[in-house]
């Protein structure tokens, strides 16, 4: 802000470099093909400029002190998309992932890939090991970006129950043991926090299946930008309307 700005009395705009910060920020990455179609372009133009944006973002939030950021990448119902823009997506995370991963470790942030990644291609899952092997690198305590790959809340919390349900069918656990904290214990999340901020732009004002259980008490911000029109403005804009909110977690 400049000298004359201040002289009307204009107040400096906080920003993440100087607010607090929620420790955990997810959001639903939507609006990539609105965004191509505006310009003529074809969907898939939109989810490349939409993966830079999360790299960009992701950046951001790691520098501004964000610990766990989190986006939807492709989801357990995307494979009902046409083909060639769910081939698109795997090309997208066959030829973008394991290079943006490298250039944000360089910068502090841990990649990680959460999901049901048993049914993506071989090599796919290949080069999403090579990037948690990058992320090791980093330790345990770094600024983590997960990236939800044919992720889905409910296949999500079916998995766990699976997992649960088969300790007590093996005798290691009394179906009176079960607890909400073993229940995230056995989600892709057991090592983060709950979101305590989750943004989705594009104006769709829905959680479409993402990190159900552990939304039980986030935030919700909603905004009209497309994801790849999404700006380190459009987060501190989020994260200064979150700043505001009251949490009780169900207190008064
Ligand atoms: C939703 O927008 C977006 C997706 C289904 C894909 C999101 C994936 C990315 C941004 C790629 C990330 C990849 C890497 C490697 C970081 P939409 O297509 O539903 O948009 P629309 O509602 O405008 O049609």
């Amino acid at each position: 802000m400049g000298i004359f700005d201040r002289l009307k009395g204009k107040k400096p705009q906080a920003t993440g470099k100087n607010m607090p910060v929620p420790r955990h920020i997810a959001v639903i990455m939507d609006g990539n093909g609105r965004w191509a179609k505006k310009r003529g372009l074809p969907r898939k133009a939109g989810h490349k400029v939409g993966a830079e944006t999360f790299r960009t973002i992701a950046t951001y939030c790691k520098d501004i002190g964000v610990q766990y950021f989190t986006v939807y990448a492709f989801s357990t119902e995307n494979w009902k998309r046409p083909q060639d823009e769910v081939d698109a997506l795997m090309n997208l995370f066959r030829t973008y992932l394991r290079e943006a991963a490298e250039t944000m470790v360089a910068r502090g942030v841990a990649v990680r890939v959460l999901g049901d990644l048993s049914v993506l291609p071989e090599d796919i899952r290949r080069q999403i090991d090579e990037v948690h092997a990058l992320a090791d690198t980093l330790g345990e305590n770094a600024a983590t970006a997960s990236l939800c790959i044919n992720y889905g809340g409910r296949d999500e919390i079916k998995n766990a129950v699976r997992a649960l349900a088969k300790q007590v069918q093996d005798g290691t656990l009394k179906p009176e043991d079960i607890t909400e904290d073993s229940i995230s214990q056995n989600l892709y999340t057991a090592h983060m926090p709950d979101p305590d901020l989750i943004i989705r732009p594009s104006g769709e004002i829905r959680t479409s299946n993402f990190l159900l259980w552990q939304s039980a008490y986030s935030e919700y911000y909603f905004t009209d930008v497309l994801w790849p029109d999404f700006s380190t403005q459009d987060m501190d804009a989020a994260i200064a309307d979150f700043n505001r909110r009251s949490r009780r977690f169900g207190g008064v």
